[in-house]
């Protein structure tokens, strides 16, 4: 992060908000205008003007949290709540969580539900008045690999490039030819991209690991940092062998925090075994990886919009091209992969591009993790082939919540169209989810199960995008918010039927004029419910 941002979020660690005082003194110190920090703390929500309570607790409003009873989840510990002083209860977007809906943090500490009535009592000390609160499911976690037998072998991919001297142009062509596409959300193929950057002429160039996810229903890279993070931080130094940088970066969300001392650990382990630091490429070819935390937003995971955040501006996503590959960080050329994308790398050019290949099925490449969430017995991450079904997957979380019938799948996240629960066939993969009119995204199944309300919780996406835009185009700002207020209204069941109308023209608006990813999908998950469940939608535009 720039010297602006982390001086504030260490202000805001020492005194619990950001005094005028000590901005007017940061301006002074660094020779900046009061305007431009002002301008910061205003835009992202991690910063606050305030003095916190003694105990915040934060409660998920987002759609997985939403379909797990959240709204009434948030009503009982409100009114729990209510009488103890110094305890105040916020909605907030999704905090990666979802595994464990409805998700809750305590001064933002990561807790499951089933303890959260217990440590506000300890942290209020009145334990009477949090006894209300139910509990929620335990996580699952269940994935397949680590190429390395033991934590001796770690790094073992990037020694043996270095000590056989591999050509970048070698490791790109393994990249291409096992077909690795971006895990981020957008299914970029990486060597094509590793490529880009590596022929741009400008030094220095940078690399940027985004660990920002943000989405509602995806936290499959929450558990790679986690579990695998000495994966992801190898891809990175093989990427700097490639495209020949010095620094690398993983921006990570500020709810992360136990994953972010897990890579703190992993961070140390990688220089005390020379993957990092002075001869981390080769004799005096150093290369070193920070993190930089999130000031919060979902925004940020967008790549241009992070890398405003990186030089100390407001995250608002930049016009492109051109591409961060060409013009990134400063300016320079910058390689940004997601999380998961790097961490496939060294098992790529351990095995050799067939074999990963082969690890998929169902004509699909490689290996996925999912982020599983909804009416399932046992939500959680589950790395399987790619061209896994739907139906599989949810075998394997032990099926759906009481047998019930499925209504809706949200294969890709929040952002993914709805598909009828009889897509329970439709193979996990980018090509597959396409034909089916959605998408895989970054890995992100919501399964909705018969009895759940599909207006409501697809309404509840579009209010999501709403919350999250940064505003700086005018139709996804406007239109967001007209979006959810004709949405209000149905989901109370006295929807105008003249919206429902206008709702594809609006939706078509923001695809067209919106600058990022964000904008140019807010509405379309609702469109696809109309499109699926027409008679449920019609039932609730009512009015003319
Ligand atoms: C609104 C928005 C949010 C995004 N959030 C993330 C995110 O949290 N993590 C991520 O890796 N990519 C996210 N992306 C995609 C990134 O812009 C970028 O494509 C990706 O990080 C590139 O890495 P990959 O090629 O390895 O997928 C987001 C895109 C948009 C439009
Ligand atoms: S589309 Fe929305 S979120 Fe994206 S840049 Fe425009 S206003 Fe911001």
């Amino acid at each position: 992060m720039g010297a602006i941002i982390d001086a504030l979020t260490e202000l805001q660690h020492e005194h619990g908000h950001l005094r005028s005082g000590d901005l007017e003194a940061l301006a002074a110190r660094l020779g900046v205008p009061l305007y431009r920090i002002e301008g910061l703390v205003s835009f992202y929500p991690h910063f606050r003007r305030e003095p916190p309570p003694r105990v915040e607790v934060a409660l998920c409003r987002d759609v997985s949290c939403r379909l797990a009873g959240g709204r009434d989840f948030c009503a009982r510990a409100r009114q729990a709540l209510a009488s103890v002083p110094g305890v105040s209860v916020r909605e907030v977007s999704c905090i990666g969580r979802c595994d464990t809906a409805p998700a809750a943090a305590i001064n933002e500490h990561p807790v499951h539900a089933a303890d959260l009535a217990a440590l506000v009592a300890r942290a209020s000390e009145a334990p009477a008045a949090a006894a209300a609160i139910t509990e929620g499911p335990a996580p699952t976690r269940r994935w397949a690999s680590d190429p390395y037998g033991s934590e001796d072998e770690r790094y073992g991919v990037l020694a043996s490039l270095r000590a056989r001297g591999a050509s970048a142009e070698e490791i790109i062509q393994t990249l291409k030819d096992s077909g690795l596409r971006g895990m981020g959300g957008a299914g970029f193929p990486t060597g094509l991209k590793w490529e880009v950057v590596r022929k741009e002429p400008a030094r220095p160039k940078y690399i940027v690991c985004n660990a920002d996810e943000s989405e509602p229903g995806t936290f499959k890279d929450r558990l790679v940092l986690d579990e695998l993070p000495h994966l992801m931080l190898e891809g990175m130094a093989i990427a700097a062998l490639v495209i020949g940088a010095e620094e690398g970066i993983v921006f990570i969300r500020h709810e992360y925090g136990p994953e972010r001392a897990r890579l703190a650990r992993a961070l140390d382990e990688a220089r005390r075994r020379g993957a990092l630091g002075k001869d981390a490429l080769g004799k005096d070819r150093p290369f070193d990886v920070r993190i930089a935390v999130s000031p919060g937003g979902y925004i940020l995971g967008e790549e241009t919009a992070l890398l405003e955040c990186l030089e100390d501006r407001r995250g608002e996503p930049r016009n492109k091209p051109p591409y961060p590959g060409q013009r990134g960080l400063y300016g320079q050329p910058t390689l940004l992969n997601n999380v998961e994308t790097l961490s496939y790398v060294p098992i790529i050019l351990k095995e050799g591009p067939e074999a990963w290949k082969a690890r998929g099925v169902r004509g699909a490449t490689g290996l996925k993790f999912i982020a599983l969430s909804g009416d399932v017995e046992r939500p959680g991450v589950y790395q399987v082939p790619m061209g896994t079904t739907i139906g599989e997957l949810v075998a394997l979380a032990g099926g759906t919540r009481d047998g019930k019938p499925i209504l809706a799948i949200a294969p890709g996240g929040a952002s993914s169209n709805f598909l009828h629960g009889d897509a329970v066939d439709a193979p996990l993969d980018f090509k597959a989810l396409a034909e089916r009119g959605s998408m895989l995204g970054s890995g992100a199944v919501l399964v909705v199960a018969e009895g759940g309300d599909i207006v409501d919780l697809a309404a509840n996406v579009v209010a999501f995008f709403r919350n999250e835009s940064c505003g700086k185009c005018v139709p996804c700002r406007v239109g967001t918010e007209k979006a959810v207020t004709m949405l209000e209204r149905a989901v109370e069941g006295r929807g105008s039927k003249r919206h429902l109308a206008l709702l594809p023209e609006l939706a078509e608006t923001l695809a067209e004029t919106s600058i990022c990813g964000l904008g140019q999908v807010a509405i379309a998950p609702f469109l696809s419910v109309m499109r699926t469940f027409e008679g449920e939608v019609r039932a609730r535009f009512t009015e003319e």
